[in-house]
């Protein structure tokens, strides 16, 4: 395993490992590593002869007043973890290597980004294109791997790679959840025990919502507020949004005879964590 800090040496290595026709995956991290992140490095050695992870906390994707000071970062135990993975390439560079003075160009997916997160964080998604753009383009993977955890996220990554002609594969893997239900994230450090407890009201909604649609209810009003409803056992927990929206242009709509994303954000303490469903129709 190889650890690259700066860019040069991220694109001989990857260009190296072309040149002996290797096939590579790429999976991007900030770090502060759980099973949801090795998952993603599972699928990638399952489909790719070498794998590249990058662990990068980007600060263009943090608002002001968020939590990019105090993000976990664990960098050696990430790369015991990523060791104990198989992973061949680490890409860990500085914000300087990414961002040296100057830095002016960015990628935005219009009306995409302004949605769900979006919405309540403000430039966020350009932070993530940006940065998500600029590793395409220094690691050239073959496949890049995603969670469907940040759904908006992998859908608006899909979009901009369609867009602008990229030549990768952008490989959607499913949320890993901790048994009670929580969706894995690296921001569940924030939280204390009664919080970790009250966080549970999240996925909770969601599976509410799960299950009238499968008595039959599919009017997309009362399947909302049926999630909604559940955050009243958790007063503590601060709604953001709770959306039911087309999973490939993120509009709220009123068509559940396809599929349908059904997207939760909420403050616990003040930790933001998201979760989100797919409802399919029989
Ligand atoms: P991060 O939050 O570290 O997540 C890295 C990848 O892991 C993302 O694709 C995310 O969707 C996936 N992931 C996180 N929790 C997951 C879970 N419980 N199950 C499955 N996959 C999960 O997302 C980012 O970093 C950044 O925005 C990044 C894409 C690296 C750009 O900076």
């Amino acid at each position: 395993m190889k650890v690259c800090h700066s860019i040069d040496e991220m694109r001989a290595a990857s260009r190296a490992a072309r040149r002996e026709g290797k096939s590579l995956g790429l999976v991007p991290t900030m770090g502060a590593l759980h099973e949801g992140h090795l998952s993603l490095v599972r699928a990638a050695k399952a489909q790719c002869d070498l794998v590249a992870a990058s662990i990068f906390v980007n600060p263009l994707q943090f608002g002001a007043g968020e939590d990019l000071a105090k993000y976990p970062r664990t960098f050696d135990r990430d790369r015991e973890l990523f060791t104990q993975e198989g992973v061949d390439f680490i890409f860990a560079p500085s914000v300087e290597e990414m961002y040296p003075a100057g830095a002016v160009t960015y990628v935005t997916v219009e009306e995409l980004s302004d949605k769900l997160c979006g919405r309540s964080r403000p430039g966020h998604f350009r932070g993530v294109t940006t940065v998500v753009s600029k590793l395409f383009n220094i690691v050239e993977p073959d496949r890049a791997f995603f969670g469907q955890k940040d759904a908006a996220q992998s859908t608006i990554i899909r979009r901009m790679v369609r867009d602008l002609n990229i030549p990768v594969q952008v490989v959607v893997c499913p949320i890993v959840r901790e048994p009670d239900g929580l969706a894995m994230s690296s921001r569940n450090a924030y939280l204390d025990a009664s919080q970790r407890q009250a966080a549970l009201v999240i996925n909770q909604s969601l599976r509410a919502v799960q299950k009238r649609f499968d008595q039959g209810e599919h009017k997309v009003d009362a399947l909302i507020e049926a999630g909604i409803r559940v955050f009243a056992q958790a007063p503590s927990v601060r709604l953001d949004y709770f959306e039911i929206v087309d999973p490939e242009t993120l509009d709220a709509g009123d068509d559940l005879s396809r599929a349908a994303l059904v997207a939760v954000a909420a403050f616990v303490g003040k930790a933001r964590l998201i979760d989100n469903i797919l409802l399919r129709p029989a």
